[in-house]
């Protein structure tokens, strides 16, 4: 999704910008570009592409200024292009502007301004509120700022903006309403950005926007966990960090020797929690699935009625919410416009919302009643897998914690639980010890054109999740499908050419996921399965087989989902994809 980058102090502008927009380039994109002041001189570059792109073709030219701001580009109004990319210019050449968002009621302004002779260069909804701006100014006289808020009371949707005025090389003017802007203070100087890694290097120092009274409020964050270390890819290295990325989302909460759960945001509305006559599970995406397994959990351990939603249906189907209604919303970024605006209409009507999120400070973490967060750290990837265990650890201690208050857990049962639970970085790390059969796995199904994942009971998910990443970041037809199901219609796909992924670990539907193994092989259909370590049955029959170790079936998706990440991975980096940021994804996704 765009990212956005500003510098203005007593620094060389356009090298910090630029450095700022690589660390963004996560976020996915498709053009980039620069503006700067010089003597008076309003500059943009902008090109389609990748930002190394934009920085060859400025090789060579002065790009000299303290002033800088910048732009990576996820199309939404326009293919991409070089004069769709930001900065835009306004009709009079005086201001650049760049945006993050969606200006929903752009078409009738741009009619408006059409109308009086302006013209367009791009078919963006940005340069619309631009020279909509510069309208406003030349009219009233106005100071930019005054023309900035006057422009905004019109504007319906969502944005973030930047905008600076040849003639005011001192200042950078920036508006935010539902999309996210971290302002860092330094000394004699300001950084702007979407999120706060291109800024962690200059200073720690962050404007906290989220009162009418701005205060200033410390970064956590260290740039090396924004880098590669050593890893080809960020997504690998997200993979491997997971068992430090569990035991830190699992510390001081997991209270193993104790046999106690400590979340102050559950503890502090257990009442809420554990009354609730039923709790909804908004999110997107690999949240959704993590949403999946904890309505699997919560109504197994609290029998609580669980219902989960995807974000953007939920929001628009006008559902019934009821004043105390329990919410929990998952979100890695904390930013997706489909949660946060679902969100938003049942914090309306009175629900409460508890955020499970990773990234400390976002729009969902703030806009929720409570919440945990997750504690994976940024994730660069853009297909999640370090947050989605994060989310599953958070969500398994949520139900752990409100089971026992309910009283609707034996003793014996949360005990064991609690073990299982503490045992499960040790676990993903045995896992990740050996990746040679993943990768020779993925070697041999490279071709393939279809995959089906299969699984039952909290492994269905996995399923799902599975599928997701080959998607993602393989370009590979999945699909993810509840084991039984699929002799209700897929069983029509399965050949020797298709291989399905069956998530087989060892639990209560072990048996009835065998058969449904042998209703494959009758058909000659290719089985990979992600077996519990042990298990002699499941090689008899399987065309390849990747072991985890033996857990527990509530908390066996933790396990599960490693091997899947990886064969995607593997999979991805054998077609030559760029994983980290395959095509048309975005990391943030910013628009409804
Ligand atoms: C999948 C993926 C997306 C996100 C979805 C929700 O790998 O990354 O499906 O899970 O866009 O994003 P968040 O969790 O940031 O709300």
């Amino acid at each position: 999704m765009c990212g956005i980058v500003g510098y203005i102090g007593h620094r060389e502008a356009y090298p910090i910008v630029l450095k700022g927009l690589k660390r963004l380039e996560y976020r996915g994109y498709d053009s980039t570009g620069v503006a700067i002041i010089q003597d008076g001189d309003l500059q943009v570059h902008k090109k389609k592409g990748k930002v190394v792109e934009l920085e060859e073709a400025v090789v060579g030219k002065n790009m000299h200024s303290t002033i800088c701001i910048g732009h990576t580009r996820w199309a939404t109004h326009g293919e991409p292009s070089d004069r769709n990319a930001h900065p835009h210019l306004s009709n009079n050449g005086r201001l650049a502007m760049l945006h993050n968002g969606i200006i929903e009621n752009y078409a009738q302004i741009k009619q408006e301004l059409t109308n009086k002779g302006y013209t367009f260069k791009s078919d963006t909804d940005t340069e619309v509120l631009l020279n909509f701006i510069q309208d406003i100014q030349d009219n009233n006289k106005s100071t930019l700022e005054e023309a900035l808020r006057i422009a905004l009371k019109r504007i319906v949707g969502a944005y973030c903006i930047l905008l600076i005025d040849q003639d005011d090389p001192e200042t950078i003017i920036a508006a935010r309403k539902g999309s996210p802007l971290v302002i860092g203070i330094g000394k004699g100087e300001h950084f702007l950005a979407s999120d706060a890694s291109p800024i962690i290097e200059y200073t720690k120092e962050v404007l906290g926007n989220e009162k009418q009274t701005p205060f200033i409020q410390k970064l956590d964050m260290e740039l090396a966990a924004i880098e590669k270390g050593g890893y080809e890819h960020f997504m690998l290295k997200e993979i491997f960090e997971q068992p430090d990325t569990i035991f830190d989302c699992l510390r001081g909460r997991l209270l193993h020797e104790q046999q106690q759960i400590v979340m102050a945001g559950v503890d502090n509305h257990i009442e809420a929690l554990t009354k609730a006559s039923r709790i909804l599970i908004v999110a997107c995406g690999t949240s959704w699935h993590a949403g999946l397994v904890a309505e699997y959990m919560i109504e197994e351990l609290c029998r609580i009625p669980v219902e989960v939603e995807y974000a953007s249906e939920f929001r628009y189907r006008n559902p019934v919410i009821h004043a105390g209604d329990v919410i929990i919303a998952i979100s890695q970024s904390g930013e997706t416009a489909d949660t946060l605006v679902a969100l938003e209409s049942a914090k309306e009507k009175g629900a409460f919302i508890f955020g499970v999120v990773n990234a400390v400070g976002s729009s969902i973490a703030r806009l929720s009643h409570a919440g945990a967060y997750t504690h994976a750290g940024p994730e660069i990837g853009v297909a999640s897998t370090k947050a989605f265990t994060g989310q599953l650890a958070v969500l398994t201690m949520m139900a752990l914690k409100m089971a026992k208050a309910k009283g609707s857990i034996s003793d014996e049962r949360y005990s064991h639980l609690v073990n299982e639970l503490a045992s499960v970085p040790k676990k993903v790390k045995e896992i990740l010890a050996d990746t040679s059969k993943i990768e020779s796995i993925a070697q041999q199904y490279k071709g393939a054109s279809d995959f089906l994942y299969l699984g039952r009971g909290y492994n269905f998910p996995i399923a799902l999740e599975g599928a997701l990443k080959l998607k993602e970041i393989t370009y590979i037809h999945a699909e993810g499908y509840p084991a039984a199901e699929m002799k209700h219609g897929p069983i029509a796909l399965v050949d020797e050419n298709l291989p399905v992924v069956f998530v087989a670990t060892k639990d209560m539907y072990y048996d009835k996921v065998v058969s449904n193994i042998q209703e494959i092989k009758a058909r000659k259909g290719q089985v990979i399965a992600v077996a519990t370590l042990g298990d002699t049955v499941l090689p008899t029959m399987s065309d390849n087989i990747m072991f985890v170790p033996d857990i527990d079936e509530v908390i066996a998706p933790l396990l599960s989902v490693i091997p899947l990440q990886l064969l995607s991975y593997y999979v991805g980096t054998y077609k030559g994809i760029d994983v980290d940021k395959p095509r048309n994804l975005a990391k943030s996704v910013t628009v409804e």
